[in-house]
């Protein structure tokens, strides 16, 4: 039977988050939408649920063998569809999934609003992986199934967030006062920007490395200082052998990650230029090979500094590094598994928590129509400009007037919008 998001109407699309009612002690039904959906006693009640799982990671329980998943992927993917089957096949349910969305009637111009409600009758759990941002925020609001977002466009990937977060925890013991470097396209890594409020949530230290033109959206800085008070270093490029003294010798301008400070970096979070995200392909060849994590570089960083990457990689993370005891990007793509077991678990209803829901945590805003005042979300890459059913919702962003965020997307922009 299909386990329903609690106040969920079916259809409707205007819901708020389910299972997040004051107190609630459950993450049955749950939607994962962003990394924001669960606390941080939730997320560390899952870490403790994946150490258990990662025992029987090789085996197969019957724990969900009365549950399907429904892989529904609009762009491709090794690591998170894959793992999110193999966890569901482990946990004894069953998976239906579609190679290819073009295969599906997405190829006749069915709407995601349509096919979630379709799946919603075959399957009990969806997970959803699409280009544009704000889809997994569509999908959950159409669908009376629990939907884990799975990446949307360069917005959030918040279980990539959960094992990236779970890697640094097992391999250093802890993530509070963690430095991590975040570095490569931060402005189009989805995964960058989820596990940047991660890290931000449970006490890390961010360091964001990126070319020029792919920082980390100011707007997400901000948010990170206002709402964690966390205050990140930013630096243009990584220099592999470059010392402060030889950087001002050489009137290097650009703020360059000089070996002195490498020493400060606990972890190296690589993440690849994002050619998909990119408006032009003269865009992405100005910045691609711009970057490069080498054994050489690896010289001047401390013997217990991690390298972490999402993967897939390019030619940002050099092959010989491999070879480093350093390099936990492997195991940190086979930690999806169980922490991906450990979230079906507890989203279908098998796992009892202790820990509270995120109400109290986070509160999120009532939004405003603005369909009929004719403003739409000025994202180009926002779910609105293709699913043009869609209202054009806005959430204020407080003390900031005539500044609000998309209801979808959660992109800042400004906009009138009437207050109370
Ligand atoms: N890290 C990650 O999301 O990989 P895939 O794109 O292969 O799922």
């Amino acid at each position: 039977m299909a386990l329903r998001k609690r106040g969920s109407r079916k259809g409707e699309g205007e819901r708020l988050p389910r299972a997040q009612s004051r107190g609630s002690r459950t993450m049955a039904g749950r939607d994962v939408v962003s990394i924001f959906d669960l606390s941080n006693a939730e997320i560390e009640d899952l870490f403790a649920l994946a150490d258990e799982m990662s025992q029987h990671s090789r085996g197969r329980s019957d724990l969900c063998s009365d549950k399907i998943l429904a892989s529904l992927f609009y762009e491709p993917s090794t690591r998170t569809r894959f793992s999110f089957e193999a966890a569901m096949l482990r946990l004894g349910g069953g998976i239906i999934s579609c190679a290819d969305v073009q295969a599906s009637s997405v190829a006749k111009g069915e709407t995601l609003a349509d096919t979630v409600r379709i799946l919603e009758s075959y399957a009990d759990i969806l997970i959803v992986r699409h280009p544009l941002e704000g889809s997994a925020r569509v999908a959950a609001d159409y669908c009376s199934v629990p939907v884990v977002n799975a990446g949307d466009g360069a917005h959030e990937h918040p279980t990539q967030t959960l094992l990236d977060l779970y890697t640094i925890r097992r391999e250093k013991e802890r993530i509070e006062g963690v430095n991590v470097a975040l570095v490569g396209d931060l402005k189009h890594g989805r995964t960058a920007h989820s596990l940047a409020y991660g890290l931000a949530r449970f006490g890390g230290k961010i360091t964001c490395v990126a070319p020029k033109g792919l920082e980390m959206p100011p707007e997400m800085l901000e948010r990170l200082e206002r709402d964690f008070d966390v205050r990140s270093e930013s630096y243009n490029s990584l220099a592999d052998f470059v010392s402060e003294p030889d950087r001002l010798a050489a009137q290097v301008d650009e703020p360059v990650l000089s070996v002195e400070v490498l020493r400060f970096i606990d972890v190296i979070y690589v993440t690849r230029v994002q050619k998909e995200r990119f408006n032009s392909q003269q865009e992405f060849e100005a910045a691609k090979g711009s970057y490069a994590i080498t054994t050489v570089l690896l010289r001047h960083a401390r013997p217990d500094t991690l390298v972490m990457h999402p993967l897939p990689r390019v030619d940002e993370l050099a092959y010989e590094v491999d070879a480093d005891p350093r390099a936990a990007y492997f195991r940190q793509a086979a930690y999806g598994l169980p922490v991906r077991m450990a979230l079906l678990a507890a989203v279908l209803g098998k796992h009892r928590t202790k820990a509270r829901s995120v109400e109290g945590l986070i509160k999120r805003p009532a939004d405003v129509d603005l369909t009929s005042a004719g403003v739409r979300c000025q994202n180009s890459h926002c779910v609105t400009t293709a699913e043009t059913y869609l209202r054009a919702r806005f959430v204020p962003v407080a003390d900031r007037p005539n500044r609000a965020c998309c209801y979808y997307c959660g992109q800042e922009m400004t906009v009138h919008v009437p207050r109370d």
